[in-house]
């Protein structure tokens, strides 16, 4: 008997299957097979929320929740901080390998040409209220793009989304930008093509009179770095949406903008403006164990600690604490900081988050830098998108270009009705409202 098979043996009928295994798992349309009789549909796998189905192959991240560790392409994520630009590593997330300098110097041309905002996309964003959401402004300002690029919908076309991805990796800063210049009812800064990804951003965000924006090089390195650390993390909420969106093969713009969506929620990249929220309730470093106590007893989670796939320390995290020493030299020491400190030392101690295997995750130190750098808490999560938007794309093309995919399109059990008689308007009764 071939050892790479599965025997499965139905109860039912008393037959006995042979299902191949490869990669450690099994093809979970080869339970179809599987029968009670000629009608019967065949087997399926049930996995509300994916908890054990892997959805696609993929050659870009790699992840080893039990042991903390977090590859891009094969480039442990501490190596690539500590020695690498953004734009480096997003060329290898999105082309396999590390750039030659000629190879980047031209990449960062293309993304270059395409940091500037079409003069109709900034008049959409003076439509936003001056207190909207920035990342309820970038999601729409993401997918108002598609309407600006005719050649945007030819998904199929490497050269087109080739384009599309310079495009969109050019522009997210910008946008991001604008977003937060019109929450504070300043003018828009337009981009400054002399200066690096990050310090152009800067530029962006910051610049006021002065005729030349110079950012200061310990902060635009650690904004670089977070932005490293955010770049891709496999088959998380975000990128599945990704995927999900790009396969009917909807556009990358609003693909993309449905991936944000996605990120903003308080479970995924929403997490960090909730850290915040959470440290400022707790208030005090003396008002730690009594939250503890509060998120033991099942009132409220603590954010930023959890994760679907780290079951020990998240790699990201470890980074980030050492980059907010670097910002801090420059700001000035957050006082939030030692209550997260002290959240941290208590929750890994304590047995309830012992034994759930909750560690701190890469929101939960990210916030406090950003705040230390002066940006407001409903900013965070767009500063995760900017760089998750080179993971995003990455997803997507290898998602339209793997033959294996198809529009995804999950099975359910239906748990409905049986087919009922349509009563008429005055005979019904009412029922309970679900
Ligand atoms: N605080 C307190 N308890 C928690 C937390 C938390 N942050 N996270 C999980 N738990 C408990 C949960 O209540 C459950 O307990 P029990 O077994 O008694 O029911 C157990 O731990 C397992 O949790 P789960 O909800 O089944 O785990 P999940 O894999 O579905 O959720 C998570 C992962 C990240 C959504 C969750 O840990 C969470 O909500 N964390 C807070 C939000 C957060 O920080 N999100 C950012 C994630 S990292 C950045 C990103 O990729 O977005």
């Amino acid at each position: 008997m071939d050892k790479n098979t599965l025997s499965i043996t139905d109860n039912r009928t008393g037959k006995t299957y042979s299902v191949a295994v490869s990669d450690g798992t099994i093809r979970t349309m080869d339970l179809r097979q599987i029968k009670t009789d000629a009608e019967d549909f065949g087997l399926m796998g049930y996995d509300p929320a994916f908890m054990n189905t892997a959805s696609c192959r993929s050659a870009i991240t790699f992840i080893d929740g039990e042991k903390g560790i977090l590859r891009y392409r094969g480039y442990p994520i501490e190596d690539l901080a500590e020695t690498c630009s953004f734009l480096e590593v997003a060329y290898l997330i999105l082309h396999g390998d590390l750039p030659t300098e000629d190879q980047l110097n031209e990449w960062a041309d293309q993304v270059r040409h395409h940091t500037m905002l079409h003069e109709t996309t900034k008049k959409f964003l003076e439509g936003f209220r001056y207190d909207a959401h920035p990342m309820a402004m970038f999601v729409s300002t993401v997918a108002a793009l598609a309407t600006v690029y005719p050649d945007v919908r030819k998904v199929l076309d490497p050269e087109v989304r080739a384009r599309q991805i310079a495009r969109l990796v050019g522009k997210v800063p910008t946008i991001a930008a604008y977003c937060y210049r019109h929450s504070l009812g300043y003018p828009y800064v337009y981009p400054d093509n002399d200066l690096s990804y990050t310090e152009n951003f800067m530029n962006m965000l910051w610049k006021m009179v002065e005729p030349k924006y110079s950012a200061n090089p310990a902060l635009a390195r650690a904004l670089d770095v977070l932005f490293i650390l955010h770049a891709d993390h496999e088959q998380n909420c975000s990128a599945n949406a990704m995927r999900a969106v790009g396969s009917s093969q909807a556009d990358p713009f609003l693909a993309t903008a449905a991936a944000a969506a996605a990120l903003s929620g308080p479970l995924h990249g929403g997490a960090n403006e909730e850290v915040l929220k959470m440290l400022d309730e707790i208030g005090s470093v003396a008002n730690v164990p009594a939250y503890v106590e509060k998120v033991k007893a099942g009132k409220g989670k603590l954010m930023g600690f959890g994760h679907r796939v780290y079951k020990n320390y998240d790699p990201r995290a470890r980074i980030i604490k050492w980059t907010a020493d670097r910002v801090f030299e420059v700001t000035g020491r957050n006082p939030k900081l030692d209550i997260a400190l002290e959240l941290e030392r208590i929750a890994l101690q304590d047995e309830y988050f012992v034994t759930r295997k909750l560690y701190p995750n890469v929101d939960f130190y990210s916030g406090i830098i950003y705040k230390a750098m002066g940006f407001s808490p409903d900013m965070f999560t767009v500063l995760f998108a900017i760089p998750r938007t080179v993971g995003w794309l990455a997803q997507w093309q290898e998602m339209l270009t793997d033959p294996e995919q198809k529009i995804a399109r999950p099975r359910q059990i239906y748990t409905g009705q049986e087919t009922r008689k349509v009563v008429p308007l005055e005979k019904r009764v009412a029922h309970a409202v679900v």
